[in-house]
């Protein structure tokens, strides 16, 4: 199967860039993100103290997340239950690089990503899909933009769906998160030596959209 990486810190637009190059080039998209939104979501509904190792172990064992492809559009399902939405929230976004961080969580996904792109030609979006995940992916890309045009972003697509944030506490949970992801010991976020930089901070959906075409074409 033909697996592309994309991997890149919160809001350089992995997710609807990805999105749009898997539909025109007809693969399937995996937001990994979405994986480690639903274990958070998980750990906060359950109230587990994440610090207590053999606690979340147990809420892992006893966890199912499944994902659908429903038109080509990815569903992330928690014990059976639709949960896509409900893990796109600010409180889930400022817990979840916590979480990501803990190595159990991370060995808890490995398989299960790299069972779906070799079954599906796949563009998969995360952090470590280049470095760890898929390291033999034919085409690496990591996206990036300056942390104020990503903060921007974030923003209005928060503003978008209601939510009520200002551009400064976005930028700084942003800030943070990539903070977090960066320099976490397991995984971090970082590009593979054979990944291709792409800075989308000057240019805009469609020019982004056709560089990364480009790329997976090239
Ligand atoms: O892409 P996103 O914003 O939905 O990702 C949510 C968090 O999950 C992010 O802070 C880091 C973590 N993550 C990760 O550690 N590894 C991945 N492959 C994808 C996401």
């Amino acid at each position: 199967m033909f697996s592309v990486a994309i991997d890149g810190p919160a809001g350089a637009g992995k997710s609807t860039l990805a999105k749009a190059a898997a539909a025109k080039l007809g693969f399937i998209y995996i937001d990994t993100g979405a994986l480690y939104r639903t274990v958070t979501y998980a750990v906060k509904a359950g109230g587990v103290d994440i610090e207590d190792e053999s606690a979340f172990k147990r809420l892992l064992a006893s966890i199912k997340i499944e994902l659908e492809f429903i038109d080509g559009v990815q569903h992330v399902f928690l014990n059976g239950k639709d949960v896509s939405e409900l893990i796109r929230t600010p409180e889930i976004s400022a817990s979840v690089s916590i979480v990501s961080a803990v190595p159990m969580c991370r060995e808890f996904f490995l398989d299960f990503q790299r069972s779906l792109a070799d079954k599906y030609n796949a563009i998969m979006d995360g952090r470590d899909i280049g470095t760890v995940v898929l390291p033999n992916a034919q085409v690496k890309i990591f996206l990036t933009a300056s942390p104020e045009v990503r903060a921007d972003r974030r923003y209005k697509e928060l503003l978008e769906k209601g939510h009520e944030v200002t551009y400064e506490e976005v930028l700084d949970s942003v800030i943070k998160r990539d903070d977090r992801d960066s320099n976490r010991e397991t995984a971090p976020l970082k590009p593979a030596d054979d990944a291709v930089l792409l800075d989308t901070s000057n240019l805009n959906f469609e020019e982004s959209l056709e560089e990364i075409i480009k790329l997976i074409r090239g």
